[in-house]
């Protein structure tokens, strides 16, 4: 299922970035060798980090 269509970024790849660098959206793109184009999925990825790091202060 894709996250981002205008780079082709699946939940998978955003969740993998997220696990090695899990620091800022920004991080999630470049990780892929990417950056956000329209932004439409910027909320979606903000809101994986958030759960991710929630999941880790748990
Ligand atoms: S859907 Fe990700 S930048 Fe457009």
């Amino acid at each position: 299922m894709y996250v981002c269509n205008c780079n082709g970024l699946t939940k998978r790849q955003v969740r993998e970035a997220i696990e090695k660098r899990p620091r800022d959206v920004e991080a999630v793109y470049r990780y892929h060798d990417c950056q956000p184009q329209c932004g439409r999925c910027v909320p979606e990825v903000r809101e994986m980090l958030a759960e991710a790091r929630e999941t880790e202060a748990a």
